[in-house]
Order: structure tokens, then sequence, then C-alpha cells
């Protein structure tokens, strides 16, 4: 198989994973309209080509919440990165410290905070839902910050989940879900030796380390559907502050009047996201959501994007659009399951490569010189 972009890494992915570990990943809420527009719509934004402008040196690293980074890349938080390779967390930390970009771990890891935190150097990120057990929050963030994570990257898009027909079909919940996990883990010999029978234990480790007993994954979207909070509220933020520190970003924004709420409570960042078109089908995709956050708040904070972003062209679009950087979620999770570390190692030289032709040919020689003016005209006046 020749691997030469993330969307060769998702067609060999579909291969090796049994089919309801990659329908969830790859999946998104109900008809998976917003799913499609995300890769689509930031697809269709126009590059403006520029020449002749000696660009023989860029300079692509920037500084994101007070930390030097690589690119304008962090690895998102997505559950589950255990089930997908061996100690699947672990490997893909290793990949983003080897390539100096931040790694976020998210709250429904397979690996906890401490195993994943000891095998790298690089401080990593952590990524904590509103569940109904505040008491595990806490617990949660006294335990990032004993590891020492930096940022604290706070998911407010998922008061309940949306549902996903996906996973439905491919067994991932429903009828018979187990059994049919476990045929499929049968006629997927490489997962199973790697990830089922050697990727042990399965379990969401951070909760079962608060609960002090296994939580096991047997009914993990049941589990969501259980415990995520509903009554969550801006109020309700207010004593995050009391427990963490740091640099704090509200994932999840996709509204202007939202993303200003942010500024006023006093976070350091956000991501306009749309949970990778996971939880409510058919609102805007994140690039025709972002130009309008970006005017309302583009200084005041610090502004991730996320949501179709597959290749370096896509990061220099949504930096052009107005973020500051973009999280990588689908498009790592693909490499990582074709080849773990190396994998994600991979697909970050192929987004630093596909950035660094973007940026030539744009004529933007460093992070800050990408802006509107790296679009056509007719695209800026679009956006809005
Ligand atoms: C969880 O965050 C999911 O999107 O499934």
């Amino acid at each position: 198989m020749i691997i030469s972009s993330a969307s060769d890494y998702r067609a060999a992915a579909e291969r090796i994973l049994p089919p309801f570990l990659f329908h969830y990943l790859d999946g998104g809420a109900y008809n998976e309209h917003t799913l499609k527009r995300n890769v689509e719509d930031l697809a269709a934004i126009a590059l403006r080509q520029r020449v002749l402008r000696n660009m023989s040196s860029l300079d692509l690293s920037t500084t994101l919440l007070g930390e030097q980074v690589a690119m304008p890349v962090a690895l998102a938080p997505v559950g589950l990165c255990g089930m997908y390779a061996r100690r699947g967390e672990v490997q893909a930390a290793k990949a983003a410290e080897q390539h100096g970009i931040p790694f976020t771990l998210s709250t429904v890891s397979v690996c906890p905070i401490e195993e994943v935190s000891r095998a790298i150097q690089r401080p990593m990120w952590f990524q904590l839902y509103v569940l109904k057990d505040r008491g595990f929050m806490r617990n949660a963030l006294e335990r990032a910050k004993a590891a020492g994570c930096t940022t604290l990257i706070f998911t407010v898009d998922m008061p309940t989940p949306g549902a996903r027909y996906r996973d439905a079909h491919s067994g991932m919940s429903g009828q018979y879900g187990s059994l049919r996990r476990y045929y499929q883990a049968l006629t997927h010999p490489r997962w199973a030796w790697e990830v089922g029978i050697n990727g042990r234990p399965h379990d969401l480790g951070n909760i079962s380390a608060y609960r002090g007993k296994p939580t096991g994954l047997a009914d993990y979207i049941g589990w969501l559907a259980k415990n995520f909070d509903p009554s969550i509220s801006w109020s309700d933020l207010e004593w995050i502050r009391d427990f963490w520190q740091g640099p704090m970003v509200i994932k999840g924004i996709l509204d202007a009047e939202d993303a200003k709420d942010a500024v006023r409570f006093g976070a350091d960042g956000i991501v306009v996201s749309n949970h990778g078109g996971r939880q409510l089908d058919g609102v805007l995709s994140s690039a025709r959501a972002l130009p309008a956050i970006a005017e309302a708040v583009k200084g005041d904070v610090t502004i991730f994007a996320d949501g179709g972003v597959r290749n370096g062209l896509d990061v220099v679009r949504m930096l052009a659009l107005g973020a500051d950087a973009t999280l990588l979620g689908r498009a790592y999770l693909y490499a990582l399951a074709v080849a773990g570390q190396s994998g994600v190692a991979n697909v970050l030289s192929l987004i630093e490569k596909e950035m660094r032709v973007a940026m030539t040919l744009t004529g933007a020689k460093s992070i800050s010189e990408i802006s509107s003016q790296s679009l056509v005209e007719s695209q800026r006046s679009s956006l809005y």
C-alpha cells in the first residue's frame, strides 16, 4: 500500500480496523451533512497564488498559549485512541513530541493520564468533558496538574451525544453489539493481535483510576449518554478556574456571540468546532463559522479550529480564515490505526511539507504572514 496522504491512511485503516471502530471514527451524527461540509467547504476555499517572492526560507514555528510549537497544529483530544493502536494514546503523544507539537489527552482515553505523561518529556494538554460527577472532574484536573499538563481544553458541545447512525449499524452500539464486535475482531486478525490481545486493558483509564475499579468498554456509547451533563452553563465553569490556574481553552464554539462570552468568561482560547460533525448535524461547517468568530474575537483569545482538516493546505486555509492554529483529529487517527507512532509522525511530516508548499505559493514566509490576503478576493468577500 502506497501512502502519500492522510486519505491513503484512511483507506488503509478501513481495511485494518474492525468496522465498529472504523465507523465510530470516520462517521458523524445523523445524516452526516455537517461532517461532509466540514471537508468540502474547507477544500473549496481558494488560495491566492503568488510567485517570484524568494521563498527560500520559511518559518512554520509559532507560540501557542506560551508554548513554542514547530507548526500551528496540535493533536486533538480523541476518545478511545487506545482501541486504534496498542496503547494508542502513548504512541500518538510520542509522535507529537517528536514533531514538536502538543498532544491532547481525552477524558475518555484508554490510557490514563499518568501512563501517557510518563512516556514523554513534553508536557501534554488535557481535555475535560462536563460529567455529572463533578468529583471525577476535580480528580481529573488534579491528576492532570500533577502530571504536568499545561493547557486544559474544556469541551462544551457535548451536553448530550448526537445519534450516530453508523454506530448502530456497525455494532458499536445496539443489539448484539458485543457479539458483533467479537466477530469483527476475529475477522481482523492484525487488529485482534495488536490491540485486541496485546493492547489491554481496554478501559476508560481515567474514569477507572478515579472509581478504583475497571469501567470497561462494553457499553461505551451508553456510558456517554448516562454520564454527560446537559445542565452545564457558563456559571458552572467558574469553579474549574479554582482548580486550574493554567491556560483554559473552550472547545465547541460555533457562534460569534458564544465566542464573545468565552472572552468575557476569561478563556485563554477557543476551538471553533462542531465536534467533527459528530454532534448537531446541520450546523455550519467550521470553515464557514470561523471568519465571523475571528472577526469578533481575534486577538482576544487564541483561536483554534478543527473539522475537515486533512492536509497542510487545509491548515493554511484555516489560518487564512482567521484561526491561530488547528487541531487534528481523524487525520492522525487513521495513521495511528495503520502504523502507530510512525504513522502519526509520518502524517505530521506530510502536513508540514504540504504547509511549506502552500506557504511558498501564497507568499507567506511565516505563520503570521498567513492572513485573509492569502485567499483570492472573491473568496474573502463571500466568507462573511
Ligand atoms: C466523543 O467525543 C465522540 O465524539 O464520540
